[in-house]
């Protein structure tokens, strides 16, 4: 069933899209492709693209198409034939979605599923105040209240953990309602084409992972 599984992850900020990217990653043993994980490399690096990715994001805004696109196809072409995917906050708007499908086709690829992970939105705010990510591998962590994210490291790789710019209350306000007026809209587009599993993610990590696994009939 891995073999070959060509996967999206759907859903608002703080929904557990990378959470869950990581555990499908480890367990089926195919390309995790994150395209905020992506801009956020470039940004680290200090690339041209990163410098012109960080000036929507830190507003919560989409970055342009033109920028977005090419560069998360790019990947998606470079996956082997027999080889699957996890994309991972892409497509997020309907002309993503069908220039993703436009590039599929070019290979006689399909997308096997579309999993939308739903989360109210209070427990989306709770969440993305306490996320810290890590500087090195960009795993997703949940500091508690009273915990003390300094003196913590990644559980993946020991690297140092940091708070993400836009994970502010005003960048987060923004990004739900991008979410919501741009990105939802995805949804009736691969509604129609049969490959939407809509799954409740306000359970813990393990509950929603069975549901992702229940989905893709693995
Ligand atoms: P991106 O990085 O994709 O951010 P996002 O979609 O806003 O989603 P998040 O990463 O915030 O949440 P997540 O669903 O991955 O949740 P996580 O697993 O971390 O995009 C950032 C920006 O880049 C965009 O705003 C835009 O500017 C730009 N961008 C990216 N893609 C683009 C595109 N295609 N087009 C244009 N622009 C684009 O979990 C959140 C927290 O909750 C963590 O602390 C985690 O530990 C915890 N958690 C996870 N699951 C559970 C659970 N079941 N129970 C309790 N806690 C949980
Ligand atoms: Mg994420």
């Amino acid at each position: 069933m891995a073999q070959g599984l060509r996967l999206v992850l759907f859903g608002p900020p703080g929904a557990g899209k990378g959470t869950q990217a990581q555990l499908l990653r480890d367990r089926l043993k195919i390309t995790h492709i994150s395209s905020g994980d992506l801009f956020r490399h470039h940004l680290g690096q200090g690339t041209p693209l990163g410098l012109r990715a960080k000036e929507y994001m830190n507003k919560g805004e989409l970055v342009p198409d033109e920028i977005t696109i090419d560069i998360i196809l790019d990947k998606v072409m470079s996956v082997a034939d027999g080889d699957g995917f996890i994309l991972d906050g892409f497509p997020r708007n309907p002309h993503q979605a069908e220039a993703l499908e436009k590039a599929l086709a070019g290979k006689s690829w399909i997308l096997n599923k579309v999993v939308h992970i739903e989360v109210s939105e209070p427990e989306l705010l709770r969440r993305l105040g306490g996320r810290y990510v890590c500087r090195g591998c960009q795993s997703p962590h949940s500091i508690g209240e009273g915990e003390d994210a300094a003196t913590k490291k990644c559980d993946q790789c020991g690297g140092e953990l940091y708070q993400r710019d836009d994970d502010g209350p005003e960048a987060v306000k923004k990004r739900i309602q991008v979410y919501n007026d741009e990105t939802m809209p995805v949804l009736g587009f691969y509604r129609k084409r049969g490959v939407l599993a809509d799954i409740s993610g306000d359970n813990t990590v393990d509950e929603v992972n069975k549901q992702v696994m229940a989905a893709l009939g693995a």
